[in-house]
């Protein structure tokens, strides 16, 4: 499976503070934005992952993440010109894709909670598109899952006005080969972009939707405004503080789910060893022995 983390967009929300740097670069606590979905990937087990950003964005992104093979990934680049929509990415990375199953992950989107691991690989392999859902207080502002009694998905609405259940879909999605095709089959939608939205219904439409349920144990943001941003990075580092145990630490998990080696690791915290981010990772390379 490949990944597309898509971080293009013009930041609206967050003016001025996307005036000359991206959304997705800003920091959530210790970390710029990016680190948190990337995490999401490599944790689904993914290495090759295309990254869209803007024109004008993309070096500081490869300033950022190089070719990733620091942490034993293959990262690539391309660019969404326009906001045009979350589904253009899947036209964008058609030819990344090769008609393979993809994850597509929202550069904004931040995902915390046990067994994410096994969540996210056990979505990997299947059938049609997963997609994941979480209780919100205000889905009016999502693409919003209805489901029946035994967990299937009856209706998918973009930004329901009179939303059929608090269930707000996760920017993270599983499909499969088809993902292209469906993306190219749909037209722009009254906001003038390619909705994700759009692309899931015609899955659902062919009784391929497979909806994941995540319960109260875990948290999800969108980090797209002053305030999510902020709480965001409040929670981050309430939990990192309690636990001693950081979130989205691209080192540990490149460690931990084998993409790269102790020797790998042990350069890497003498890199990062003197800053606050890299102070846990004496204790892993401890473990590493
Ligand atoms: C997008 C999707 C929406 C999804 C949300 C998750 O919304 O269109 O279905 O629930 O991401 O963050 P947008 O950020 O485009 O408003």
């Amino acid at each position: 499976m490949r990944g597309i983390l898509l971080a293009g967009g013009a930041g609206t929300r967050l003016k001025p503070l996307t005036l000359v740097a991206s959304k997705q670069l800003l920091p959530v606590y210790n970390k710029p934005m990016i680190y948190y979905p990337l995490s999401l990937l490599m944790l689904a087990g993914i290495r090759e992952t295309l990254i869209i950003t803007t024109p004008e964005e993309q070096p500081r992104f490869r300033a950022l993440l190089g070719d990733g093979s620091r942490w034993g990934l293959s990262l690539d680049y391309a660019t969404q010109d326009q906001p045009r929509g979350i589904a253009e990415a899947l036209l964008i990375g058609g030819d990344f894709a090769r008609g393979e199953p993809l994850c597509l992950v929202l550069g904004d989107n931040i995902l915390y909670g046990h067994d994410l691991t096994r969540l996210l690989r056990g979505a990997a392999g299947n059938r049609g598109a997963t997609v994941f859902c979480h209780p919100v207080r205000d889905p009016q502002r999502y693409g919003v899952v209805e489901l029946d009694g035994a967990g299937r998905p009856v209706s998918l609405v973009e930004k329901p006005k009179e939303p059929k259940s608090n269930l707000a879909v996760i920017g993270l999605y599983m499909l499969d080969g088809a993902a292209a095709a469906h993306a190219a089959a749909i037209r722009p939608s009254a906001r003038g972009e390619l909705e994700i939205t759009d692309v899931l219904q015609r899955y659902l439409a062919a009784g391929e939707l497979g909806v994941v349920e995540l319960g109260r144990g875990f948290a999800w943001f969108d980090a797209g405004t002053p305030d999510s941003l902020l709480e965001t990075a409040e929670f981050v580092r309430t939990v990192e503080h309690r636990q001693g145990l950081p979130i989205a630490c691209l080192e540990e998990i490149a460690w931990r789910m084998g993409f790269i080696d102790r020797a790998q690791l042990q350069r890497l915290a003498d890199e990062l060893g003197g800053i606050e981010y890299g102070r846990y990772l004496p204790a892993l390379l401890a473990q590493a022995r």
